[in-house]
């Protein structure tokens, strides 16, 4: 505990945020427990059960939800928390100063695979004059979040956390179960040749996504001069650690399997946590729709499971990628950017 005091202490959080943070931290302990133990815990498998999204949950996805709604129930600083396995905000603590939304088990599809898996969350200030149980707490931008991080139960067990400094990495040592600082200011490489992307959704995409990513398998005689490689774990969490270590450009676009749902990872705790803690350690972060390109941490939510778009990464890589969206389509109305940064 004692590094991770520092770290935020020296982003100067407020001792209730502090009490947050370890609060969160403390049940990914036990989280982390459970995945190592799998099988012998009988913790595979699925619940028999869907949520809100329409997913069937896994028994590891109800049993992260449970750990987390209760050790967080019983802080009196949080006044009101969202999940992605509650359909609506539990109101907690009327005077706490905080909200907290989580993605309480993210890759799911990995569980019974033993692939990597995690835990990702976010604080924001609570909205005084906002009912505690309303989803108007949450509809704050991105650039709010007070703390963001991931826990990645994966070969070791790590916690990714920005807090308004650095994103820094700490590694649970199994001896003695304590977060140990092991790197104090990740830094997202500006170039990459790397993409992350579900390729089999290739037909679902528009033309302009389809073309860049055309163009990044054309290798070194191609237009982008230089060959790419591949990865997808199928758990965000995995390969934004991924980019968060040796840089990359990750995507989930917009597609057309479902005209209802053009987008699959949600905006409150997927991609705006990412967003700030890809930010932080100097990379970008962007979504798109209806034809403009925006800032993550700059979209005002307008439901708790809302879901975008996300490209994020490389900073030179992550813009490219959005000349490709507009720029090359002869057909596309001129791009509209939102705000003034170089997106
Ligand atoms: P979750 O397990 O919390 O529902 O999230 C899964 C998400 C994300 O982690 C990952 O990037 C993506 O879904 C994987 O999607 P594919 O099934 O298209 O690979
Ligand atoms: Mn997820
Ligand atoms: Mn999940």
């Amino acid at each position: 505990m004692q590094d991770l005091e520092n770290c935020l202490n020296h982003d100067k959080a407020s001792a209730e945020l502090k009490s947050v943070v370890t609060t969160l931290i403390d049940v990914t302990k036990e989280i982390a427990f459970a995945v190592r133990q799998g099988a012998l815990a009988g913790v595979l498998g699925s619940a028999q059960v869907e949520n809100v999204q329409g997913e069937t949950q896994k028994k590891l996805d109800v049993i992260a939800n449970d750990l987390l709604k209760s050790a967080l129930s019983e802080n009196s600083c949080v006044r009101a928390l969202a999940s992605e396995e509650e359909e609506h905000v539990v109101a907690l603590h009327q005077s706490g100063k905080y909200i907290v939304a989580f993605d309480p088990l993210d890759g799911s599809s990995n569980i019974d695979i033993n692939g990597q898996i995690g835990t990702i969350f976010t604080i924001y200030p609570a909205l005084e004059n906002v009912a505690a149980d309303s989803p108007a707490q949450f509809f704050q931008l991105g650039k709010n979040q007070l703390c963001a991080g991931y826990v990645l139960y994966g070969a070791s067990t790590l916690l990714v956390l920005t807090s308004g400094g650095p994103t820094r990495c700490f590694t649970l040592d199994p001896h003695s179960n304590e977060w140990v600082l092991t790197n104090a200011q990740l830094q997202v490489p500006q170039n990459t040749q790397e993409f992350s992307i579900n390729m089999a959704n290739q037909r679902f995409w528009s033309d302009n996504f389809k073309r860049y990513v055309a163009d990044l398998l054309l290798g070194e005689t191609g237009v982008r001069g230089k060959r790419f490689n591949m990865r997808w774990n199928a758990a965000m969490v995995g390969d934004v650690h991924r980019v968060l270590t040796r840089g990359g450009i990750f995507m989930y676009p917009n597609d057309n399997r479902n005209p209802r749902q053009p987008a699959k990872l949600r905006l409150l705790y997927e991609a705006n946590p990412m967003a700030l803690l890809i930010e932080n350690a100097g990379g970008k972060a962007c979504s798109e729709a209806m034809n403009k390109i925006q800032r993550i941490l700059e979209i005002t939510p307008e439901s708790l499971h809302q879901r975008v778009s996300v490209v994020l990464g490389s900073a030179n890589e992550v813009d490219i990628c959005n000349t490709y969206l507009f720029k090359r389509d002869q057909q596309a109305e001129p791009v509209l950017i939102e705000n003034d940064e170089a997106y």
